[in-house]
């Protein structure tokens, strides 16, 4: 397995080196081959090689890189964003760009409190939180398309379509099912979350295509919920989900919530997924430059992404080590955050390094 690692800025660098330590622990362990190269994707070169800081003058990342990365059988990335340069600019040059150009159609969110987590949530437990949200990653209102006129003026007007196809929300769709299948939990449900009582056109088009590739799945049950319910039922009633599907910018905003209620960015994990190519592992926490070289911020997140990788790398390629190699990483985590004092940076009880250290003992004596 060839895996591109893109450390990025600030604390990414750090958090994705415990990642691949416990990535030595596990192909040791379970005896799989690998080799890393790193690519330099980050603020500190953009503006080297003389990036405006802001406005986007030269690209963050160059076409011939972008080929060269479609060689590859995973993606392993840190984290995006830098103080100097403007909010935008290496979002939509890395992460965004990388996104759309190599169809990484899924993100991938599960959310599961680990044992020993804090929740906001008074009175839930790991049992009660634990379920998946397939994002739709590559339409939606990201896709750039609109404008604005006038711009500055009294009369300024802008635009910012929702591009939805049915091509797009039936891929999403089918991945979901597909997960849902897999888990198989007993609830053996997928959600599809979405604002169809006013968002008529677009909602219309991912309820169909829905309804209609769920008869394809007839031992998963087919369920509904708008968005803004849904965000009530996430600190309510989490328990109730299993799976749940929805379009892009719904699935963003959803995802930050339930990672709080996962318990904060130090533990969230996701994967932006081209079944068909390529995909991109990340913790879902930023660069954090206040933490930046102190040996404080959480593995744990780019940890769990990393056995993201595996697993999801496993289950696309039908190679059943790197599924088990993925499982025993995340068990390592599991068996890693009791011992945790908490989950936010510089209050663990350890440093950065020591937790990446107890993940990989924990992957290396495991049965
Ligand atoms: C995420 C992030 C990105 C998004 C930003 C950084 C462009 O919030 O991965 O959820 O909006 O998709
Ligand atoms: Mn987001």
């Amino acid at each position: 397995m060839r895996i591109a690692v893109i450390g990025g800025d600030g604390t990414g660098p750090e958090v994705v080196a415990e990642g691949l330590k416990v990535l030595k622990a596990v192909s040791d362990r379970v005896g799989f081959e690998y080799t890393t190269k790193d690519f330099d994707f980050s603020g500190e070169r953009y503006l080297k090689a003389g990036g405006n800081p802001d406005e986007p003058s030269i690209p963050v990342i160059h076409d011939h890189e972008i080929a060269e990365l479609r060689t590859y059988d995973a993606m392993y990335l840190g984290a995006v964003g830098h103080p100097k340069v403007a909010p935008g600019i290496l979002e939509k040059g890395v992460l965004l760009r990388l996104r759309f150009e190599l169809d990484q159609y899924i993100n991938l969110r599960p959310v599961k409190l680990y044992p020993g987590v804090y929740t906001p949530l008074k009175d839930k437990k790991p049992e009660d939180i634990d379920f998946v949200v397939v994002r739709e990653n590559t339409e939606g209102i990201y896709t750039g398309m609109g404008g604005v006129q006038y711009k500055g003026t009294a009369a300024e007007v802008s635009t910012q379509i929702n591009c939805t196809t049915r091509f797009g929300a039936e891929r999403a769709i089918r991945y979901a099912f597909e997960v849902c299948r897999r888990r198989n939990n007993p609830k053996k449900m997928l959600t599809l979350v979405h604002k169809t009582n006013v968002l008529t056109f677009v909602g219309g088009t991912w309820y169909r295509a829905f309804m209609e590739i769920g008869q394809e799945y007839p031992d998963i049950k087919k369920d509904y919920n708008h968005v803004d319910a849904c965000c009530m039922w996430f600190v309510k009633n989490p328990e109730y989900y299993d799976v749940i599907v929805t379009d892009n910018i719904f699935g963003d905003i959803i995802t930050d919530l339930a990672a709080i209620i996962q318990g904060g960015l130090g533990v969230a994990a996701g994967g932006n997924i081209n079944p068909e190519g390529v995909s991109m592992f990340e913790p879902m926490g930023g660069s954090a430059p206040k933490y930046t070289g102190k040996n404080v911020i959480n593995p744990i997140a780019a940890i769990a992404s990393l056995g993201m990788l595996l697993r999801e790398t496993g289950n696309n390629k039908g190679d059943l080590r790197l599924v088990d190699a993925g499982n025993r990483v995340e068990a390592a985590v599991m068996a890693t955050t009791p011992k945790m004092q908490t989950q936010a940076a510089g209050k663990m009880g350890f440093s950065t390094t020591e937790v990446g250290d107890i993940v990989a003992a924990a992957v290396a004596e495991a049965k």
